[in-house]
């Protein structure tokens, strides 16, 4: 059993994770803004530093896996902060942990993205650009301004709706581009993404407005299954990925939606290698 590391442990599908990693014998050390091992704003630069120096103190340098987890979605008002926690905050901590996963015999690495990054028409080319490029203040203030220029009653209950879904494509694009660089995917640290649907947590409701009881053939994306997803929906694809037996698969992005996104772009992938 290994010391794995998840983050936004407080709530969610953090929560779930964490609880189900527990639940299989791993030591896990939890990390968000409270009630968890490591209190830290994985929205700032000091507090990734902080994350990091307690999470390598308290495991003695070495990691079996993180989960990065935490994030916001897009009815945060703040959308320089929505680039912050959604990108930078898993980039930079994954970043951070690398020699300590580089420790262990089967490190693995799994962050969140989201199907937004394909399903939702508001992505900012110029913004993933920034993000790729690891220029946090840059991105922050295109995505200040980008959100400026948008009219706010057309956005309503989702003001940052193009940071966020943005956010989620270039953390993709990060994972597929990082996956395959010697000092992962040689050094044998595997790293993917889950990229969920509508799934019931604290985020979703809130960000809707609605309760749990709102239907699925009102959605405003396709529901093909008929259900919402529930934080242990995702809980269990994290911990599969984090498994020493999962050892042949890296970069992928694994959407876990129940059908939304084939049912929006079934023939986007896998899409033909043209030259
Ligand atoms: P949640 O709100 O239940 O849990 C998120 C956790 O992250 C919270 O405990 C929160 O305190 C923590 N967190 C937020 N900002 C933080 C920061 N700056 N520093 C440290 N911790 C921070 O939300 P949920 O739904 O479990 O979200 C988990 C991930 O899933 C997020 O990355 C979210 O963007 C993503 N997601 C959620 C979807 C949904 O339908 N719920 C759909 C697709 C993606």
């Amino acid at each position: 059993m290994g010391t794995i590391v998840v983050t936004g442990s407080a709530s969610g599908m953090g929560a779930a994770s964490a609880e189900r990693l527990r639940a299989s014998g791993h030591r896990v050390i939890g990390v968000d803004l409270r009630s968890a091992d490591v209190v830290a704003d994985l929205g700032t630069p000091a507090g990734r530093r902080t994350a990091v120096a307690e999470i390598l103190e308290l495991s003695g340098g070495v990691l079996d896996g993180v989960a990065a987890v935490a994030g916001v979605g897009p009815s945060v008002p703040d959308a320089a902060a929505v680039a912050s926690i959604n990108y930078f905050g898993p980039v930079e901590l994954l970043d951070g942990l690398r020699g300590a996963l580089e420790r262990s015999d089967a490190p693995r690495a799994v962050v969140i993205g989201s199907n937004s990054a394909s399903t939702v028409p508001m992505i900012d080319d110029e913004l993933v650009r920034l993000m790729l490029s690891g220029d946090e203040a840059a991105s922050r203030e295109h995505a200040a301004s980008a959100q400026s220029a948008l009219p706010a009653e057309a956005l309503g209950a989702s003001p940052s709706i193009s940071a966020y879904a943005t956010s989620k494509l270039a953390l993709a694009h990060w994972v597929r581009r990082t996956a395959v660089t010697p000092a992962w995917g040689r050094r044998g640290i595997l790293l993917n993404a889950v990229a969920p649907g509508a799934v019931l947590t604290p985020l979703m409701t809130g960000s809707t407005g609605a309760d749990r009881d709102f239907d699925p053939d009102s959605f405003p994306t396709p529901m093909p299954l008929g259900i919402f997803g529930e934080p242990e929906d995702i809980g269990f694809w994290v911990e599969q990925f984090l498994r020493p037996e999962a050892r042949f698969t890296t970069g992928a992005v694994l959407y876990v939606d129940g059908g939304t996104d084939a049912a929006m772009r079934p023939t986007a992938q896998p899409s033909a290698l043209r030259v």
